[in-house]
């Protein structure tokens, strides 16, 4: 297995901003797992499917085909457009709490990683605590609520307080530093500062 650099956080700490420009600086391939549970909620949504219906959206997660570069699309859908909107936003903890949606995911994330020829920048919620344990490098980033509401915009502090609390609060893979994570509070600090103090991390052996 390549080197693989784990990134969670909550919404708006600056996850895929800074593993993005981590990835790039690297010469790494990138992967945003928050993309393909938005794209399993937004092709629910487009059924008309409940997002609590527990075995429907099972077989939407389970059937699905997901790209996220260079554009997020389901089953050949390019859904780029609307996963960032108020619906998907208001669904999407409901459907990434759903057990075999998470399993679907996981062994997706695994084998994208294991098919790239070089290290590999992924982020998430769950990235270092159950899909990547033996991660290279384990980072949490954190932010004040306001700085991260700022940084959301339209979305709102309300909705994602609302998202916090349900991703941290579930049975199911919550959302939780994992003990051997670096934790970078990134509230007052550039993405540039950040990806810098990763690669620092990196390069110093421990
Ligand atoms: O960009 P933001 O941090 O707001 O969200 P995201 O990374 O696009 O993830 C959207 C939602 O997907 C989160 O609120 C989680 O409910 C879920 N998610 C997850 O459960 N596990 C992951 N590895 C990534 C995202």
């Amino acid at each position: 297995m390549s080197d693989v650099i784990a990134i969670d956080g909550p919404a708006g700490s600056g996850k895929s901003t800074v593993a993005r420009a981590l990835a790039a600086a690297l010469d790494w391939s990138f992967l945003d797992t928050g993309a393909m549970y938005r794209a399993v909620t937004a092709e629910v949504l487009r059924r008309h499917i409940d997002p609590a219906d527990e075995s429907a959206v099972a077989r939407v997660a389970q059937d699905a085909h997901i790209t996220t570069e260079p554009r997020v699309t389901i089953d050949g859908v390019d859904v780029e457009d609307v996963i960032r909107n108020e619906p998907v936003n208001v669904a999407v903890s409901t459907v990434a709490a759903n057990p075999v949606v998470r399993r679907a995911m996981v062994t997706r994330q695994r084998r994208w990683a294991a098919d790239q020829p070089r290290g590999t920048v992924v982020e998430g919620r769950d990235i270092a605590t159950v899909v990547f344990p033996d991660a290279t490098l384990k980072v949490f980033l954190t932010a004040s609520l306001d700085e991260r509401a700022r940084r959301r915009g339209d979305e709102g502090v309300d909705s994602v307080a609302r998202r916090d609390d349900a991703d941290t609060g579930r049975i199911v893979s919550p959302l939780r530093r994992a003990e051997d994570a670096i934790a970078i509070d990134t509230t007052h600090r550039s993405v540039q500062q950040v990806v810098e103090e990763i690669v620092t991390c990196l390069k110093t052996p421990n």
